[in-house]
C-alpha cells in the first residue's frame, strides 16, 4: 500500500514539519504551501545558487520524451528489483520510506511505485525531488498525488535516519547527507554511466571521443558497497526523433556547434550503447 510521505523537516532549521491542509509548518512556523499541481516547493532562496537551478525546460522535456519510449525500462528494472529485495527482507509492519533525490521528470519515482504497488500489505511512502522547478513541475504531472517537492541534496527536507532506501539516478550525491537521512541497514542506489556509454552519440558532437576508464568510486564514510548491477545494452532502430530527445537530456547537446547538430539530424545514429551501472551502498 502506498502511503502519503510523512518525514519532511524544514528545509531553514532541519525541525520535522507535519502537514496541516494545503501546507507543511514546522514548529517555528516556516510554512510552505502545496501549489495547485500537487508539489511543494522547499528551496528557499538561501540554498539557491542561481535563479532556476538545475535542469532546464527544454532537457526536462526531452528527458520525458525519451524516457517515455521505455527503452530505459531495464535500468528502472534494475532499481525496482533492489527495492523489492530490500522490502522483502522486513518484517511485515516495518514502514518503508524511499527517497528519489533528483528525480528529474519523475519516472522512475513513478515506475518504482507502479512496481511496489504489489506489497498490498506493507506500508511504502515514496518522496521525488528535485532542484529544478520545470523538472518537478513535471513529475507532478505523471501523478499529482504523488509527493513532489523542489529541493537539493545539499539539504534534503527530510527527518534523519528516517529513510529506508534512497535513489540517486545519474544525479549529484551529496554523501554526508544521504548518510544523514538514510537509516542504519538501509542502502543507497547510485546510477552512473560508464566509459562506453551514448559513445555513438558522443562520435556526433566532438572531434575525437576519448573512452576513458570510468574514475573510481571511492566508498562514502559510513556506508559500504552491497554490489555493483551493471546495466548495458543495445538501443537498435532508432528514429530520429528519439535520438534527437536522447542527445537533448544530456549536456552534450548544449557542447554542439550548429554543423554539428545539422549534420547529426541529416544523418543520425541508429544504434547506440547504453553503458550504465547500478551500485548499491548499506548504510552501516
Ligand atoms: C541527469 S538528471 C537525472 C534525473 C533523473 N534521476 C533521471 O535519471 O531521469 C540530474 C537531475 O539532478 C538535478 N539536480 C542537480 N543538482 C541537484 C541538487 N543539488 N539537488 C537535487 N537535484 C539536483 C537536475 O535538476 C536533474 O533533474
Amino acid at each position: 500500500m502506498i502511503t502519503p510521505f510523512d518525514s519532511w523537516a524544514c528545509p531553514l532549521d532541519a525541525l520535522p514539519m507535519k502537514r496541516v491542509g494545503n501546507s507543511l509548518i514546522c514548529p517555528n512556523h516556516h510554512t510552505y504551501d502545496y501549489t495547485r499541481a500537487g508539489y511543494v516547493h522547499l528551496l528557499p532562496v538561501q540554498l539557491k545558487k542561481s535563479h532556476a537551478p538545475g535542469d532546464n525546460k527544454e532537457m526536462v522535456q526531452a528527458r520525458r520524451t525519451f524516457l517515455n519510449t521505455g527503452l530505459y525500462t531495464p535500468i528502472l528494472n534494475a532499481v525496482a528489483q533492489v527495492t523489492k529485495t530490500y522490502i522483502a527482507q522486513h518484517p511485515m509492519n516495518h514502514r518503508f520510506v524511499f527517497i528519489d533525490a533528483g528525480c528529474g521528470e519523475g519516472y522512475y519515482t513513478v515506475g518504482l511505485i507502479e512496481r511496489l504497488k504489489m506489497f498490498v500489505d506493507k506500508n511504502i511512502s515514496v518522496l521525488g525531488f528535485d532542484i529544478s522547478r520545470e523538472a518537478v513541475m513535471s513529475a507532478s504531472k505523471r501523478n499529482k498525488k504523488f509527493d513532489w517537492a523542489v529541493a537539493t541534496n545539499k539539504k534534503i527536507p527530510v527527518i534523519g535516519s528516517g529513510a529506508d532506501g534512497l535513489f540517486s539516478l545519474f544525479g549529484f550525491p551529496v554523501w554526508s547527507e544521504f548518510e544523514r537521512v538514510v537509516q542504519t541497514g538501509g542502502f543507497v542506489a547510485v546510477a552512473d554511466t560508464g566509459k562506453n556509454h551514448l559513445t555513438e552519440l558522443r562520435r556526433c558532437v566532438y572531434e575525437r571521443v576519448i573512452i576513458k576508464e570510468s574514475a573510481t568510486h571511492p566508498i562514502p564514510n559510513g556506508f559500504t558497497l552491497l554490489k555493483e548491477v551493471p546495466v548495458c545494452y543495445q538501443l537498435s532502430d532508432m528514429s530520429l526523433p528519439v535520438a534527437d530527445a536522447l542527445l537533448k537530456m544530456t549536456p552534450h547537446y548544449y557542447r554542439m556547434s550548429a554543423d554539428k547538430y545539422a549534420s547529426f539530424t541529416a544523418n543520425p545514429p541508429h544504434t547506440v550503447t547504453i553503458d550504465t551501472v547500478l551500485r548499491i551502498y548499506k548504510r552501516l
